[in-house]
């Protein structure tokens, strides 16, 4: 595959992807398809952008027309997918804009490949990144494996379930060369601060109150964002055709505790006295229909692909709130603008 087609690759994730390919495939040209929303930021990316195999395109993959035009003139033999809405809380708020993006973009890209491609797929690969919200959630016991019964229970993992089975559903019926993965929650640089983690930090770093949603007793499996590029590098290149990979870092934490972790690594890499940090938590009201527990089996990833995390949790929150610590000029910008207006509509009524 020569023609490398990257979809949110100015997102959080995407652009975790977008560098290992960029630097890793010289020979290959890769095209970072992105619309920009408010999750999407080119900054992410500013230490490859003058690579001479990089190229950015602006494009909204529900806008049809554009996406199939993109398709005939670059011919992209291998697609990675991860544009997406992608914050559950935005979903609860707005869920229309989450089966635009998620459902028709998908459906979309879809159609362009098979229209380019027809039946001389044969060494293509469209490649769908999802999330293990599809599965439900858990009690206290078990894992998510491939076979669980899809059961997604908020407007994000309803739109990214549905986007699943529409890429099954092309294998099937057209023969398209599909593969997919879904993986637990990621962390690290990049990440926009509307999720837990560098939403906290940014709390913390700014001594206002940490929101935790409940009683902080929900349960997330955390996996670095290196350690989920690597995984997508390995499935995009060795993952067999039709398969689905779950991805996972086996790394379950409460919320409450996750958070006391950071405050006690923030302490100490701010210079507060112990404790100062921690007194910053506040219990809020629940986000509705908050899925308890989320846990993947990876097994099947680590038996096939030899895939592994290479970062314990410890090594990866020290480099997260390291980087966080050391841009917050990236924090300012994101944070500026329609971010305050996000911030006040989530939290002050809470
Ligand atoms: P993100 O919100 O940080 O980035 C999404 C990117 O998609 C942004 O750059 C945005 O500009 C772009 N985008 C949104 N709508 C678009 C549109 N209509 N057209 C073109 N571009 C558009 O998300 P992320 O956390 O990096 O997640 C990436 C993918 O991985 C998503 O598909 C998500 O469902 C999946 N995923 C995320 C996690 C996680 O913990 N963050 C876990 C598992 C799976
Ligand atoms: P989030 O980062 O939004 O990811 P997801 O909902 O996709 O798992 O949230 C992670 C967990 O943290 C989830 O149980 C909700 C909780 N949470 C809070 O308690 N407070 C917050 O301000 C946010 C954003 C999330």
């Amino acid at each position: 595959m020569k023609n490398i087609l990257i979809t949110g690759g100015a997102g959080f994730i995407g652009s975790h992807v977008v560098r290992l390919f960029v630097t890793k495939y010289p020979d290959h040209q890769i095209y970072n398809l992105d619309d920009l929303t408010y999750a999407g930021n080119l900054e992410n990316l500013r230490d490859i952008e003058k690579r001479p195999n990089y190229h950015f395109i602006k494009a909204d993959i529900v806008d049809e027309n554009r996406i199939s035009g993109l398709f005939e003139k670059h011919a992209f033999d291998g697609v990675i997918h991860l544009a997406a809405e992608s914050h559950v809380d935005r979903s609860i708020s707005n869920p229309t804009e989450f089966i635009y993006t998620n459902i028709i973009g998908t459906v979309n890209l879809l159609n362009a490949f098979r229209h380019i491609w027809g039946n001389r797929a044969a060494g293509k690969r469209f490649y769908h990144i999802s999330t293990d919200e599809v599965y439900g959630s858990l009690g206290n016991e078990g894992l998510f494996t491939e076979n669980t019964p899809y059961d997604p229970r908020s407007p994000y993992s309803a739109s990214k379930a549905s986007s699943d089975h529409l890429v099954r559903a092309y294998a099937h019926t057209f023969g398209l060369p599909v593969v997919l993965s879904n993986c637990s929650n990621n962390y690290g640089p990049f990440q926009f601060p509307e999720k837990l983690i560098p939403l906290a930090i940014n709390n913390i770093r700014n001594n206002k109150p940490i929101p935790v949603y409940g009683k902080g007793e929900n349960i997330r499996d955390w996996l670095y964002v290196e350690d989920h590029a690597a995984a997508i590098d390995l499935i995009f290149h060795e993952g067999k055709l039709g398969e689905t990979y779950n991805i996972g870092g086996s790394n379950e934490w409460k919320n409450i505790e996750l958070i006391r972790l950071l405050c006690d690594i923030m302490d100490k890499k701010l210079k507060r006295e112990e404790g100062a940090s921690a007194r910053l938590i506040t219990f809020v009201k629940d986000r509705a229909g908050h899925d308890l527990r989320y846990a993947i089996d990876s097994s099947k990833i680590q038996q096939e692909l030899g895939w592994r995390p290479a970062h314990t949790f410890e090594e990866g929150m020290e480099k997260t709130v390291e980087w966080y610590l050391e841009n917050e000029q990236w924090m300012r910008n994101v944070t500026s603008g329609d971010y305050q207006k996000y911030y006040s509509s989530q939290y002050e009524k809470r």
